[in-house]
């Protein structure tokens, strides 16, 4: 099954993400416990990797996400949204389509 929709999914194009190694080559993933959230742990640790990232000379990063909840945190922190694409592919796990976000911000 998992097979199966993965295979659907690339043949729609579902996995298609354009390439954002030159304008924005880091990549941020980040996922606070549950019994952290809310308390402005993520934006400290989000604005230290962007200073560090600005020391490094970095131009720019991205992050993705499939988290609602997440675009509002990616926005505050000066995020932009680059590219989204629904996906089908959990579709018969989650029994629904999800949204794909890519954020991006330069430096
Ligand atoms: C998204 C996440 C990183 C936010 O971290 P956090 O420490 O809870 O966020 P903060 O307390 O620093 O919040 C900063 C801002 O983000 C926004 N925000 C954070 N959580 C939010 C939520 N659940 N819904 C809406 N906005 C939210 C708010 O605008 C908030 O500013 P405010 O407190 O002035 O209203 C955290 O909830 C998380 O790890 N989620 C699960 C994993 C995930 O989605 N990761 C992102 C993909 S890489």
């Amino acid at each position: 099954m998992f097979l199966l929709h993965g295979i659907c999914s690339f043949l729609k194009g579902e996995f298609f993400t354009p390439s954002l190694s030159r304008e924005y080559p880091a990549i941020f993933h980040i996922n606070i416990d549950k019994n952290f959230r809310g308390f402005s742990v993520g934006s400290r640790l989000i604005e230290k990797y962007l200073n560090f990232l600005k020391e490094e000379k970095v131009c720019g990063v991205h992050c993705v996400t499939i988290s609602e909840e997440a675009k509002t945190f990616f926005t505050k922190a000066g995020f932009k949204l680059l590219f989204k694409i629904k996906s089908t592919f959990l579709r018969f796990r989650l029994y629904r389509d999800f949204t794909c976000y890519i954020f991006g911000r330069k430096l």
